[in-house]
């Protein structure tokens, strides 16, 4: 089994953007947390609204690999329909943008002649994590004219559908990644707003292992709605990282025909 360490991201994303914000992080960490940056005050088990550099970088330092990791295996399954005559991205619960980034990484490894999105929108409550999330998306797509909209929402209001509309007619990938187990969000408003959207819509939510439930809670939601489920895997642990930590996931891929117009 491979370990999962920096030379793992930079082999198999090739994305020099997320080895930047990595590498901006593990620089940055505050003395005495290199060791168990999780224990930082206000990381919360990665569930807390970070509000300084400080945090943003234990984060990263802490769960960055992990994640990247676990969105690099739940995007084999993004059918390439999501993406092959123009696409955009919603990142809801964004971060620091780690959804999008390995999107795009993956994109450009695989489809480089598909890898631009029309737009993204980056959805979250930390401004500080909105303002990296912007900043490091905008390096990954450097040279192309993309709009990226960086905005603050509170995903445990229903209020939040004229922020999250898309731009463009193309198919929308919307990313959920660690989002969907945080407390107070809103699922049932989430599916609503994917349900009532006018394009097709490609939802790649990704988490723990242990988030089956709030998983399963989200895709019976949008099953209501009429949303096929495309795959869907729980796997307790699998990989390790370089401090042994093993992990797992929980990835659902579905999708959710473009709504008919009213007559
Ligand atoms: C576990 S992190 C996941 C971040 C990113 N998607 C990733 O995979 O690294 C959870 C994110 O949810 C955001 N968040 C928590 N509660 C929120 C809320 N009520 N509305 C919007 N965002 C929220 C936090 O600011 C944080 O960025």
């Amino acid at each position: 089994m491979p370990i999962i360490t920096n030379s793992w991201l930079k082999k198999t994303t090739g994305s020099r953007a997320l080895e930047e914000l990595f590498a901006m992080a593990a620089d940055n960490i505050p003395t005495g947390y290199a060791k168990y940056p999780w224990t930082y005050p206000g990381i919360n088990h990665g569930k807390g609204i970070l509000e300084n550099d400080a945090q943003l970088n234990c984060y990263i330092h802490a769960y960055g690999l992990m994640h990247v990791c676990k969105l690099w295996k739940a995007l084999e399954y993004l059918p390439l329909d999501a993406v092959c005559n123009g696409f955009e991205i919603i990142d809801w619960g964004c971060g620091q943008g780690l959804a999008t980034l390995t999107l795009l990484a993956w994109l450009k490894k695989y489809f480089p002649e598909r890898s631009i999105p029309q737009c993204v929108t980056l959805l979250d409550l930390s401004s500080a994590a909105l303002n990296r999330a912007q900043y490091f998306v905008g390096r990954s797509l450097l040279g192309n004219k993309v709009d990226i909209d960086a905005i603050p929402v509170d995903l445990s209001q229903g209020t939040y559908a004229r922020d999250a509309y898309p731009r463009s007619s193309k198919p929308v990938v919307h990313l959920f990644s660690n989002i969907i187990d945080v407390p107070r969000i809103c699922h049932t408003a989430i599916a609503q707003v994917i349900a009532e959207s006018k394009n097709q819509s490609f939802v790649v939510c990704v988490g723990h292992h242990a988030t089956a439930n709030d998983a399963a809670h989200f895709r019976w939601l949008l099953g209501n709605h009429h949303a096929e489920l495309l795959h869907h895997e729980n796997i307790q642990y699998k990989e390790q990282l370089s401090n042994g930590k093993l992990f797992g996931w929980d990835i659902t891929i579905m999708q959710h025909a473009r709504m008919a117009k009213a007559a």
